[in-house]
């Protein structure tokens, strides 16, 4: 579904990414880990088309997605509904003067009935257990439970992929064990799951498959979870990034 070969993307002169190689199936669950400023965001970035390769190739479901796929208005809409993005500072990402409008936004624009708009913004607000906020101003809301917000408005567009940019940082254990039960059942509903993380205890129950990121801005290895009982050292490694 998700390929990259030999991918690199720059910032002016500052590398973001560079020669990653990554494929990810559909109905997959994968960590994206590394240092920090290693290129997870960046890559993520990527993958949901914010950003175009400057060299390499990068397919989706067959389709090559460079500038001039992301430039084309006919083309674009489709892809961009395949992924929700759960941004690292999800704050940015709420702009509606309640949750309840954060959340139903989504399916608005995605021009579904009215009584369909409601349903999923109801049950997406009870799946996130944050009805009780559904009144208050997102801006106002604790960093948490911004990050409760931005994670139901994305589920209420019912993407296919979901991309989460270390979605754990600064939460409470309360928060984190509920987002972490979430991506479960996302999983085991089907859904395609990337997410970042630079600590490895909060995502190795919830994914397959590590990607890691080395300080040079590559993909140096790519390890099954069930392949880390026999790594020891590479564990180590993950436990101290
Ligand atoms: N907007 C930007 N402008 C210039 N350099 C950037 C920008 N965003 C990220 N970078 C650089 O790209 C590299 C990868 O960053 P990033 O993908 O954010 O890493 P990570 O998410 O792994 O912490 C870093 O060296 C970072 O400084
Ligand atoms: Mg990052």
């Amino acid at each position: 579904m998700i390929s990259i070969e030999e991918g690199s993307y720059h910032y002016n002169n500052q590398i973001g990414i560079h020669d990653i190689n990554l494929e990810i199936d559909k109905g997959d669950a994968v960590c994206i880990m590394g240092p920090n400023g290693s290129g997870k965001s960046t890559l993520l970035k990527v993958l949901v088309g914010l950003y175009a390769l400057d060299s390499g190739k990068y397919t989706f479901n067959g389709e090559k997605i460079n500038a001039a796929f992301l430039k084309d208005q006919d083309k674009i809409g489709k892809f961009y509904q395949q992924f929700g993005f759960v941004f690292q500072n999800s704050e940015i990402q709420l702009f509606n003067m309640s949750v309840y409008d954060e959340v139903a936004f989504g399916p608005k624009n995605l021009g579904l009935p009215p009584e369909e708009i409601k349903k999923r913004t109801d049950d997406c607000l009870k799946l996130l257990q944050i009805e009780r906020l559904k009144e208050r101003v997102p801006y106002h809301l604790s960093g948490g439970e911004q990050k409760l917000v931005a994670i139901a408005s994305v589920l209420a567009m019912n993407p296919n992929i979901i991309i989460l940019d270390e979605p754990f940082n600064g939460l409470s254990p309360k928060y984190r064990t509920l987002i972490t039960k979430i991506i479960k059942q996302l999983h085991e509903a089907g859904k395609t799951i990337i997410i970042s993380s630079h600590h490895f205890n909060q995502v190795r129950d919830l994914v397959d498959k590590i990607y890691l990121f080395s300080e040079e801005h590559t993909i140096k290895q790519k390890v099954a979870i069930a392949e880390l009982e026999s790594l020891p050292r590479f564990v180590e490694y993950l436990d101290n990034l």
